[in-house]
């Protein structure tokens, strides 16, 4: 079709939405942007955007909480009798089976903008570990070689980015070498994006030719996975299970055997991690229980932020909080599951979000606004929970695992991740045997990091090193990595 066909199918639809202001500036431009621009609105998808506009963007939707909103059961961190000791020691066994015959793959979601941390970059190229100054994916990267190592298999890692930060991220990876991984393992694939809308449900222009454009949400994994093929080829490789994180987090554990194993032994289609909230309110999303359409138990997750305040401080007789069981986005989805959501044409719900969203105007000039001026509409993985029949929860401990970098400064900023990664190697040392120096407050007198090519866990470190072998001086530096040869 020519550009001229292309327009005049591109101007009806936009008259037929009210959305013919996005063809204001066509005059003044030149060929290569009027195609882009054609580009752009081609992407939109007016039937599903006119109910949007209306139901989520010029009004926020009431809140539909279910009713009998209960919470969840979650398995413990530490087995707490000795058929659970036995139960755990058994599904780690299957776990580590399942790594070894190439069952697994790791998956992380980065496409976010990272506006809020204000570093000019993909996030997982943030800088972050205390000594090496590591980056988050390089982080990611080498706990993927050493489970490699350990369980003598290859492990396909999975990068999600958005269209902003594909090439950047691709670029970032090729330049470090892929930070050690084959370049084949390594597979990337782009989210979707979505228009940010003025509050009457005009769509933004971020310039003359192009659409103020973001990504879709992390819900939007599930689709991208499947529409970039990239789910189907895990598949024909063999693989069944998907250990999701976010790129923010450099605590995680990308590759857990008891976690995977747990999932497997109770045939979960979706499995999470939780921890205990360190506050009734704090800025995690809440596992908890609702009924399904079916009448059967459902596991959702419910955002800090529409948690209802009587049930965020609600308490059971002994005291203790009953919603107390924070997400911290760390998943495993079965991959048969994830085919089925997209062979049955899934659709996650939107959340309406008020933003900031740099823009122009009608007269062409750049606006940069102060406050909120726009609406922007995601999706979220752990909405697809509740379309799950079988999920299982465990417990992990924040700081094994989670630390995420999200703010420049205060809280979850990279001093406080820091704080967190050299914290838990000292408690890993002092699991191995070697005494840290500590702090009148307990914090430990000196800065360590462990590569993660050493150690992954503490039990791995304290098979790694001989307990005589590190002496950390108080105030010093230790950086620790496997010996060479
Ligand atoms: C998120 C979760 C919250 C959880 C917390 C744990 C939501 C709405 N909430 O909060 O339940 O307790 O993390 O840290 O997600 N991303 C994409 N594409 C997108 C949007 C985000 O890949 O379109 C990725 C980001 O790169 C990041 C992650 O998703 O890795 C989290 O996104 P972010 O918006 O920072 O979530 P939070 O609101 O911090």
């Amino acid at each position: 079709m020519s550009i001229p066909q292309h327009y005049q199918r591109a101007k009806e639809l936009l008259a037929k939405h009210g959305q013919s202001h996005l063809l204001r500036f066509w005059d003044d431009l030149d060929d290569a942007r009027r195609a882009a621009l054609l580009d752009d609105v081609e992407q939109l998808d007016m039937e599903l955007l006119a109910g949007l506009i209306d139901s989520h963007v010029r009004n926020a939707p009431p809140l539909e909480l279910p009713d009998r909103i209960r919470p969840p059961h979650a398995l413990p961190n530490e087995p707490g009798d000795e058929a659970t000791r036995q139960r755990y020691t058994d599904a780690r066994a299957l776990g580590e089976q399942l790594i070894r015959d190439g069952k697994v793959a790791a998956l992380v979601v980065a496409g976010g903008q990272g506006t809020r941390l204000g570093f000019d970059g993909p996030k997982g190229a943030f800088p972050v570990s205390p000594l090496r100054n590591k980056p988050l994916f390089q982080l990611f990267a080498e706990q993927v070689r050493n489970a490699q190592r350990r369980y003598g298999t290859g492990i396909p890692w999975l990068i999600m980015t958005s269209p902003t930060n594909d090439a950047a991220t691709r670029a970032f990876f090729a330049a470090n070498g892929h930070f050690g991984l084959s370049a084949e393992q390594v597979l990337f694939f782009t989210q979707g994006t979505m228009p940010a809308f003025d509050t009457d449900g005009r769509i933004l222009l971020a310039e003359r030719h192009r659409l103020a454009l973001s990504p879709d949400g992390h819900g939007g994994t599930l689709r991208a996975l499947h529409r970039s093929g990239v789910l189907d080829r895990l598949a024909d490789a063999g693989v069944t299970v998907l250990s999701y994180f976010q790129v923010d987090n450099p605590l995680v554990h990308v590759i857990d055997p008891l976690f995977i194993g747990l999932h497997a032994e109770t045939r979960s289609q979706v499995s999470s991690k939780t921890i205990p909230k360190a506050g009734a309110t704090e800025r995690v999303g809440n596992f908890c229980v609702v009924t399904g359409p079916d009448g059967a138990d459902r596991l959702t997750v419910i955002e800090y932020s529409d948690l209802p305040d009587e049930l965020a401080h609600a308490t059971g007789p002994d005291g203790r909080r009953l919603f107390d069981a924070g997400s911290i986005a760390i998943h495993l989805f079965d991959v048969a599951f994830v085919q089925a959501l997209n062979a049955g044409g899934f659709g996650l719900p939107f959340h309406r979000a008020l933003k900031k969203v740099p823009h122009i105007d009608d007269a062409g000039r750049p606006v940069e606004p102060a406050k909120p001026n726009g609406v922007k509409l995601e999706t979220f993985v752990f909405d697809a929970l509740p379309l799950a029949a079988r999920t299982m929860i465990y417990t992990t401990r924040r700081e094994e695992e989670f630390a995420p970098v999200k703010n420049a400064e205060g809280s979850d900023s990279p001093a406080t991740a820091r704080a967190a990664m050299v914290a838990r190697a000292a408690r890993w040392l002092g699991r191995a045997g070697v005494a840290v120096p500590s702090r009148p407050d307990g914090s430990p007198d000196a800065t360590i990091e462990i590569s993660p090519l050493l150690a992954d866990s503490a039990e791995e470190l304290a098979s790694a090193i001989e307990p005589g072998s590190v002496v950390p001086a108080r105030g010093a530096a230790l950086y620790l990595e496997p010996q060479a040869g």
